[in-house]
């Protein structure tokens, strides 16, 4: 699979931030674009401005990761509409940082529940057509987070860990298949993914943060160099951080 024109790719967590972007991008390659979220308004106005940029076609369907019917049913509506499925990006996630001591255990369980089961309904859903068709590239988004852990972080970096770890044994799985896999590890990016966060110390916390985050089109770049990369090369992982210059 050189390049994604008029291949299909779905992308969760596609209402708003990287995932948004990434569709995108995608699009602009000339692949035809599956949007994943809860949000439906959300995805027919994405899909729309999609459309109006690029002559692809484009489908929203609602769908909640967590919910292994709707990740099921999604990958069939994408199929049934497009005949195909070549690219799965596992985007959907929540970061509800927290410190331990405030014991936000319902938070704890929600990112478990999106960040790692999401994307292993996603891999049980797309995987056997990729290996059907001996031909496909799922795409992880786990985090710089997933490569280390910092006060807050600790059970968000365990479900991106999870992520990094769930890409590395695909790669090693999937080598001979046909399949591809991709580890996306972003640094900050100017998103909504914070506006969710509740521990009123971490809240406290980013008030002072200082450093300049990366816009969503920046990591949807690097989603898109590795789709488009002739069919024996495999990128498994690609970590993007900002970059400050110096004062
Ligand atoms: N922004 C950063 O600094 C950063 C850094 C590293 C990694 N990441 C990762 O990048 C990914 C995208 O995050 P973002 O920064 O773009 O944040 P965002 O703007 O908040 O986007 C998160 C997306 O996930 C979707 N989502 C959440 N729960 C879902 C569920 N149960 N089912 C389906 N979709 C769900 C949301 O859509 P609905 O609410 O409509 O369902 C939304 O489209 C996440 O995996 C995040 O961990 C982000």
């Amino acid at each position: 699979m050189t390049g994604v024109k008029n291949k299909t790719a779905i992308v969760t967590g596609a209402s708003s931030g990287i995932g948004e972007a990434i569709a995108m991008h995608l699009a602009e390659a000339g692949a035809n674009i599956v949007l994943a979220a809860r949000r439906k308004e959300r995805l027919e106005e994405i899909a729309l401005k999609i459309q109006q940029k690029h002559s692809v076609h484009i489908k929203a369907v609602e769908t909640d990761v967590t919910n292994r019917e709707k990740v099921e049913q999604l990958v069939a509506e994408a199929k049934d509409a497009f005949g195909s499925v070549d690219v799965f990006v596992n985007n959907a996630g929540v970061m509800l940082l927290s410190f331990l001591k405030n014991d936000h255990v319902d938070e704890w369980e929600k990112m478990v529940d999106v960040n790692i089961k999401g994307v292993l309904f996603g891999v049980h859903a797309a995987l056997p057509t990729m290996l059907e068709q001996e031909s496909g590239h799922i795409i992880n988004v786990s985090s710089v987070a997933g490569h280390e852990v910092f006060p807050s972080s600790s059970v968000y970096s365990a479900t991106k860990y999870a992520v990094r770890a769930l890409s590395m044994g695909m790669e090693k799985e999937l080598s001979k298949t046909g399949v591809r896999v991709t580890n996306i590890s972003p640094g900050a990016v100017s998103t909504e993914l914070t506006e969710h966060i509740t521990d009123e110390e971490v809240i406290e916390n980013f008030k002072n943060r200082k450093m300049t985050p990366l816009e969503p089109g920046d990591i949807a770049r690097a989603v898109t160099y590795a789709v488009s990369q002739p069919d024996y090369v495999n990128v498994n992982e690609v970590i993007v951080r900002p970059s400050q210059a110096k004062k």
